[in-house]
């Protein structure tokens, strides 16, 4: 009988483009406003990528800092998933690109696509590979860059989101099993809730030249969305923490996907977790997506908001519909992390 083998996070890592554009910037180009965008989401600015900056880039960017983080060599790793809805290309795949760019010879690598609930998809896809003994190391990115799928006329959408990439590194632990549980759900019949139509081979024109014109900007229904994640997140952790064998109450830090502070904060007190147990950097990037997870770690990491040992709710939700949890023992020894972003 195979053994399972326990999984630890042992890398954490995350880059954002330079460029900031905030709520006044958005004033200029949407009829809001400033005090509406921060008391309906919290968000007060959010980076965009410029002309030049793809998703492999930062992908690469937040891969390296968890590499370095987690002290090991590229070419230990066996196997890359990278989280994104919005790839460089249809293919070759982003954590192909990846692979070749950190020099990570020996992985394998594949793109993994479930909206901002992604990091979640590979954290458990990820357990699954190191808890049979297949892989010893594997590297998770999750990267969206929505800017480029954004209608910037369009004021119910545009102010939301943020372009960046979060990176995680797992690896197998002797012993011990940091990861405690995970927990995946979807949802398809709410699929048309949040969308990027007209982007694959259901549009019929994609190979016409010159190209159709044709609206490929996301689409959202959002309050139907808000309404979905604020059940969605309760019901993730009190499964996931069932799964672990532990009570809601021996959660120490709330890390839920960064899409609005209502939204938060409405789950966190569905699930008694207490302000200071809420892991938030919203304001300062906006929902950035598969990335969210692991850029709000690593900012509770560098402010030392967290600190081992603790345990962790990661909860993800978002377009498929998807949602999922992942229950972390944070027990690793305090590394240095610096606030700024090793790629700015
Ligand atoms: O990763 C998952 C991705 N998506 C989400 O998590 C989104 C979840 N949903 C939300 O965060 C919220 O539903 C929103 C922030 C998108 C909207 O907040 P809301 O409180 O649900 O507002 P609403 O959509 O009900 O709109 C209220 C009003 C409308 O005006 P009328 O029809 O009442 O006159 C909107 O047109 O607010 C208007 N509005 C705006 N006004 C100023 C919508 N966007 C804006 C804006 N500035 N940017």
């Amino acid at each position: 009988m195979i053994q399972p083998v326990g999984a630890r996070i042992t890398g954490v890592g995350a880059a954002v483009p330079a460029s900031v554009v905030t709520n006044a910037d958005l004033e200029r180009l949407v009829d809001t406003s400033d005090e509406w965008i921060t008391t309906r989401t919290g968000i007060k600015q959010r980076r965009v990528v410029s002309e030049n900056e793809t998703a492999t880039g930062l992908a690469v960017a937040a891969a390296r800092e968890a590499i370095a983080y987690a002290g090991i060599a590229p070419g230990e790793i066996d196997l890359i998933i990278v989280a994104t809805s919005t790839p460089d290309n249809l293919y070759p795949s982003t954590a192909c690109m990846v692979q070749a760019a950190v020099g990570a010879q020996r992985a394998a690598a594949f793109d993994l696509e479930a909206a901002c609930s992604g990091i979640i998809y590979a954290l458990a896809v990820g357990q699954q590979f190191i808890g049979s003994g297949t892989f010893k190391t594997v590297l998770m990115v999750g990267v969206d860059i929505h800017s480029r799928f954004l209608n910037w006329e369009d004021r119910n959408t545009c102010i939301l989101f943020g372009d960046a990439a979060g990176a995680l590194v797992m690896q197998a632990a002797d012993g011990e099993n940091e990861i405690l549980a995970t927990y995946l759900r979807a949802d398809g019949t709410g699929g048309h809730l949040l969308s990027i139509p007209n982007y694959g081979t259901a549009y019929p024109h994609a190979g016409t030249t010159p190209p159709k014109a044709v609206n490929r900007y996301l689409h959202m229904n959002g309050r139907a969305i808000y309404e979905f994640a604020v059940n969605a997140v309760p019901e993730a952790v009190r499964a996931a923490c069932a799964r672990a064998g532990i009570r809601v109450e021996d959660i120490d830090f709330f890390v839920p996907h960064q899409a609005n502070q209502r939204i938060i904060k409405a789950a966190a007190e569905r699930l008694k977790f207490k302000p200071e147990q809420i892991v938030s950097n919203l304001d300062q990037y906006g929902n950035t997506s598969a990335a969210s997870i692991p850029l709000a770690l690593r900012d509770a990491l560098a402010r030392g908001q967290i600190k081992p040992p603790a345990t962790c709710a990661l909860v993800g939700f978002g377009g498929g519909l998807t949602w999922g949890a992942a229950i972390i023992r944070w027990t690793a020894a305090e590394r240095q992390m610096t606030e700024g972003f090793p790629n700015e």
